[in-house]
């Protein structure tokens, strides 16, 4: 990583990351006013823009300037801005919509952060110390929350899923069991992709009586079974797939899920586990930002190549092959060892 040269530089790089909080709050704010929803091709005034989106003139463009340096919105003269390819996908009609996402991060996790010291001091979550509770828990008490963190976690997978499904053939499994699938958009991409293969979303209760309540749905060929996956978790799969899964939980609580997976499958099945994966030190990698996450919020970690290979290790798995994926995703398939 290139390193700042002189101490005006050295002093920037760390009030940069200091003040770190305006630019997230900046865009949390845009996005919860739902600017980018009025702005299409053609360059928007600011003042309409306020107009619109019911904000202060001057606030909203000392905003929108600087987030467009960040390549979020371009400025043109005169005041107009327009979207970029990223802005774009702050709006909310748009496929790959990251709207819930950076809406869900603005709020819990964010007030999370402010027990880091906590967290340093003890190895404890933050978000437990915030809020009384893991972060489970609480998504399992506030159906609000539970709400709004499955929409996140589709927003993320949509952007995500392009890349799995053009990595890895899914073709050759008759059943997928994905295990804590969360709403269903990974398994219900892979199935449509998929017109003979038959499928399972597996999650708890309170989640899978949201994707029964709720307007989208799973494919009918799409079984919804509810259970803790500490407990048990469906029989007799071709494929299970963990997304997202063993970087939420410390070792021994990731290894009980891995081996409950085990009593699951026959000895033909595989698994496939997707996270990101550790790259090299001191070189900037979505694990590495996705882990203050794990460790502030979540209570999980992230890991490097050979911590998941002593895991499936002790679960009884044997690693078969890495698959990269053209988002920070990584997919290790595993088999019974
Ligand atoms: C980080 S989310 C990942 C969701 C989805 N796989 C994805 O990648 O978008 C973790 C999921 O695990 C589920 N989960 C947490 N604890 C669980 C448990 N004990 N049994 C079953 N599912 C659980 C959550 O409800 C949530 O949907």
């Amino acid at each position: 990583m290139d390193m700042p040269e002189n101490i005006h530089e050295q002093a920037q790089a760390l009030r940069d990351v200091a003040s770190g909080y305006a630019l997230s709050k900046a865009l949390y704010a845009v996005a919860e006013a739902r600017v980018a929803d009025f702005m299409d091709e053609a360059p928007v005034q600011v003042s309409e823009l306020a107009e619109r989106t019911g904000s202060n003139e001057g606030a909203l463009y000392r905003i929108m300037r600087t987030l467009a340096c960040l390549g979020i919105f371009h400025e043109h003269d005169g005041h107009l801005f327009s979207h970029t390819p990223v802005s774009r996908l702050l709006r909310a009609d748009h496929e790959h919509s990251q709207l819930d996402g950076v809406l869900f991060r603005g709020l819990e996790f964010y007030e999370a952060y402010i027990e880091m010291p906590h967290t340093l001091a003890t190895g404890a979550s933050s978000f437990e110390r915030r809020f009384g509770m893991s972060m489970f828990e609480y998504l399992n008490a506030d159906a609000d929350m539970q709400t709004r963190f499955q929409a996140c976690m589709k927003s993320d997978t949509r952007a995500q899923q392009v890349g799995i499904l053009e990595a890895y053939d899914f073709a050759p499994f008759a059943s997928i069991v994905d295990v804590g699938g969360g709403d269903g958009t990974l398994i219900t991409a892979i199935l449509r992709r998929h017109p003979d293969t038959i499928g399972v979303l597996f999650d708890r209760q309170s989640v899978l009586d949201q994707v029964r309540a709720g307007p989208g749905g799973v494919p009918r060929r799409c079984e919804l079974q509810d259970g803790d996956f500490f407990t048990a978790v469906p029989k007799g799969g071709d494929l299970y797939i963990l997304k997202y899964i063993i970087h939420d939980w410390q070792d021994e609580d990731a290894v009980a899920i891995l081996q409950i997976c085990r009593q699951a499958m026959d000895r033909s099945a595989k698994m496939l586990v997707i996270d990101a994966i550790f790259g090299p030190p001191n070189v900037p990698n979505t694990a590495l930002t996705l882990d203050l996450s794990m460790l502030a919020a979540v209570g999980g970690v992230e890991r490097r190549q050979d911590e998941f290979v002593a895991l499936f290790d002790r679960a009884g798995f044997a690693l078969s092959r890495i698959v990269a994926t053209n988002s920070p995703l990584s997919i290790l398939e595993v088999m019974p060892a």
